[in-house]
């Protein structure tokens, strides 16, 4: 049960900050810069060095989604274009509470960009991976952002062999740079001999590891439009759950290695790359192989500057190749867009279909998409 914050403190922030802030009193006070708005307007609730006010002196209970900004666990992978959606339109703008107060028509846009700038300030350590290089998730290529999210992939064949491919990612961050991921696939597909079979694919846990990120905040220019870049490597262990029977799976244990490199550019586009080979420990029923992924995409901002809605189109290019004598290398390409669900923007969903551009003899053009649940920004069901 959250407690209602004092009717005191509020009728004192309701009143007096709305009045102190009118007609851009703040900068006649000499208010201006990160630091002295959030001390006058932000630190009653949110506590001077961010860790937020005890229940007692702020009169409300945290719910569990509080920012403590001194924190940089819980703040550093945040977006710091959501914070600036939360100080304007209030907690209501991305369904967090209430109890965060709308400072639209009190701040401006600058002014909210230098506190949100102040904010990130406040975590201490600066090799954290920041938000703003957590590009969205394609459908193929890996990212190198480390996150806390499950995922639920699907790939409907819509030319050949029926077939669904599912796949159930789990992903937890382990620390500042490193992150777990479990992969769970299960297949369907109708079988040669007729009839169709279904059940899991082969199981793979691995770990990523960031080598290292960098972020440039523009000169004169809003903290969410930086750029930068990032850099990680993933090992996995594949396990022989699948069903080769059916085809599903490779029923070896296998190694995978992979490197993943995202690049923030200008106005909300990114390129993601991702390298690495897969190596089952015996070849009887699938070869060692190689794979190139490729991403670039934009972001587009729906309903202004509190964004209700993010489209995100992406185009994928893809080569595999077999370490085998003779092998191709099979390209694909994917058009696809994510789009964010709720207004907190921590379920998102993509589309894509995967078109086999040479060697298509087998390998079927494809309907993908998935519901991603980034459970790091509060359960499922919240922020709609
Ligand atoms: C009346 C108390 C109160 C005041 C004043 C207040 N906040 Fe908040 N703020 C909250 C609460 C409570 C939450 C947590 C909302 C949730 O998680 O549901 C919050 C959440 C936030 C968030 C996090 C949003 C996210 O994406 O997780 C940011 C950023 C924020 N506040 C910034 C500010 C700034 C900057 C100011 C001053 C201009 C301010 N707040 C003033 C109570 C307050």
């Amino acid at each position: 049960m959250q407690r209602r914050p004092s009717p005191f403190l509020l009728l004192l922030l309701w009143v007096w900050v709305p009045v102190v802030f009118a007609g851009n009193l703040p900068e006649k006070l000499g208010l201006h810069g990160g630091r002295s708005i959030y001390e006058a307007a932000c630190a009653a609730c949110h506590g001077h060095q961010g860790e937020g006010t005890p229940t007692d002196v702020a009169g409300f209970d945290q719910p569990d989604t509080f920012p403590h900004f001194n924190k940089c666990d819980e703040t550093t992978p945040e977006y710091t274009r959501d914070w600036k959606a939360v100080i304007l339109g209030g907690g209501a703008a991305r369904g967090f509470s209430h109890i965060m107060p709308s400072f639209r028509g009190v701040l401006t846009s600058k002014q909210a960009d230098e506190l949100v700038a102040y904010l990130r300030s406040l975590c201490p350590d600066k090799s954290w991976p920041v938000g703003e290089l957590n590009v969205p998730r394609a459908l193929l290529t890996e990212k190198a952002f480390p996150e806390s999210e499950t995922v639920v992939t699907s790939a409907i064949n819509t030319q050949g062999p029926a077939g669904i491919t599912n796949e159930l990612v789990y992903e937890k961050i382990l620390g500042k740079h490193d992150q777990l991921e479990i992969a769970v696939p299960f297949q369907w597909a109708r079988q040669d001999g007729g009839g169709s079979a279904g059940g899991l694919g082969d199981i793979a846990a691995g770990v990523k590891h960031v080598l290292f990120s960098n972020v440039h905040p523009p000169r004169d220019g809003p903290f969410s439009d930086s750029t930068g870049s990032i850099l990680s490597v993933q090992g996995e262990v594949h396990l022989p759950t699948g069903s080769t029977a059916h085809g599903f799976g490779s029923g070896q244990f296998g190694l995978g290695l992979f490197a993943a490199y995202d690049q923030v550019l200008p106005a909300q586009t990114f390129a993601q790359v991702q390298a690495g080979v897969d190596l089952p420990l015996r070849t009887t029923h699938v070869a060692r192989s190689a794979f190139v992924r490729t991403a670039v995409g934009k972001t587009f901002v729906e309903g202004g500057e509190i964004g209700r809605r993010l489209w995100s189109p992406m185009l994928e290019v893809i080569a595999n190749r077999d370490f085998t004598r003779g092998a191709v290398t099979d390209f694909d390409v994917m058009p696809e867009f994510q789009v964010t669900v709720n207004r907190r923007q921590h379920v998102r969903a993509a589309l894509g279909y995967l078109i086999p551009v040479n060697n298509t003899a087998g390998r079927p053009r494809q309907i993908e998409f998935y519901v991603l649940w980034d459970w790091f920004d509060g359960g499922l069901l919240e922020g709609w």
